[in-house]
């Protein structure tokens, strides 16, 4: 039987409750399915390792789960820690070594979720959005000099390079492809930045004539905004900067009905390393601890690395689970209007997996 070595990083907050739910559930998935297991590795790095040890994870941390089949990752985020501190000492300290260049946000309204958007019922929102994850905006380039002194200058300077951006559009290329539609939106803001994100159009055209098959189009990040709320129908597959795929797919998430269905995925597609697994939210501080988080985005997440690790079939069969509890409004949690708790969402999807045929 194949198993599969998992590292999971539950993180902060909320992040060990839905980490947990997540477990359980691709256990259930693999009981159900025979064919393969998983060993899952727990690794308590986060906001509580700091303020014992002074670091989000240990120096040879990343060595330690180098060799796992992916990263199943929770999140990071504590009240008292600051955010650039918790997203760069662990979360990113993943990511970018890791080059985990490709990030993965589908977006849909599932069964019984209710979209913000009065005209979209279901099918009319179904989106996946591309994210560069290794360089742009949050390259960490820049600095400060003077602090505190009247003349005190700030730089966080945004990296493009050719390599970088061919790689992100080629990657969405390919995923567009494989979509029925085939349909690719480049967004930037080539009009007020005119040296990197001109020459993202213009790789985007050079790599477009090796997809012929592939309708694209370009877009101005604010512009796309307004498109996403107007005419949600008419976007599949979206591609853009670090920066920008980070704010639209926050309002994705919001516009598929809540923050705590999305789920996003890390790749490295060439897959020298571990890819990581995550819901999009954060550690929700305000509701940690109450049994009330949303575990949908980190079972979704689920199905993402199930498809990366090549059990589509499996990756189909949670889907279903997860949409036909999501389709029950007795199991919405607060986040969805409902009032069902972690547990009883993690129960009702592992009994529609077993259910399943
Ligand atoms: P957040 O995503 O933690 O929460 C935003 C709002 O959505 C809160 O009201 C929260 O209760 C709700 N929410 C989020 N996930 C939910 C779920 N699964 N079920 C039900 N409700 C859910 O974002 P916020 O409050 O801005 O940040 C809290 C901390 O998390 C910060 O320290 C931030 O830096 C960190 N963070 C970490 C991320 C990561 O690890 N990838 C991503 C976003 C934020
Ligand atoms: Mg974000």
């Amino acid at each position: 039987m194949k198993q599969y070595r998992i590292a999971a990083i539950p993180g902060d907050g909320i992040g060990k409750e839905v980490i947990a739910a997540g477990i359980e559930v691709l256990n259930a998935l693999a009981g159900r399915n025979g064919q393969f297991g998983f060993s899952f590795d727990h690794f308590d790095w986060g906001s509580d390792y700091y303020k014992a040890h002074g670091v989000m994870m240990p120096e040879d941390g990343r060595e330690r789960i180098r060799d796992h089949d992916a990263i199943y990752f929770g999140a990071v985020g504590a009240p008292d820690v600051p955010d650039h501190i918790t997203l760069w000492g662990l979360r990113l300290a993943i990511c970018q070594p890791f080059d985990q260049y490709a990030n993965v946000r589908p977006t849909r309204v599932l069964p019984g979720i209710t979209s913000p958007l009065r005209h979209v019922s279901g099918p009319e929102l179904d989106w996946v959005i591309v994210r560069e994850n290794s360089e742009g905006e949050y390259s960490g380039v820049g600095g400060r000099v003077h602090r505190g002194l009247p003349e005190e200058v700030a730089t966080d300077v945004s990296m493009m390079t050719r390599t970088g951006v061919a790689r992100i559009i080629r990657y969405a290329f390919e995923l567009a492809r494989a979509r029925p539609r085939k349909l690719l939106t480049v967004v930037t803001k080539s009009n007020a930045q005119r040296h990197a994100m001109v020459m993202w159009d213009e790789i985007a055209a050079e790599v477009a004539r090796d997809f012929p098959d592939v309708t694209w189009d370009k877009m101005l990040v604010d512009a796309m905004t307004m498109r996403m709320v107007m005419k949600p129908g008419s976007l599949d597959t979206i591609v853009a900067t670090n920066l920008h795929a980070d704010i639209l797919s926050d309002l994705a998430a919001a516009l598929a009905g809540s923050l705590g269905i999305a789920p996003t995925a890390n790749i490295n597609p060439e897959r020298r390393f571990p890819s990581m697994f995550e819901p999009i939210h954060g550690s929700a501080f305000d509701i940690t601890g109450k049994g009330i988080a949303n575990p949908v985005g980190t079972f979704w997440t689920a199905c993402q690395m199930l498809e990366h690790l090549g059990e589509p079939a499996a990756a189909a069969r949670l889907m279903r689970a997860v949409e036909r509890v999501t389709a029950d409004p007795t199991l919405h949690t607060p986040d969805l209007g409902g009032q069902a708790t972690t547990r009883q969402v993690t129960d009702a999807v592992i009994a529609a997996i077993q259910g399943d045929n």
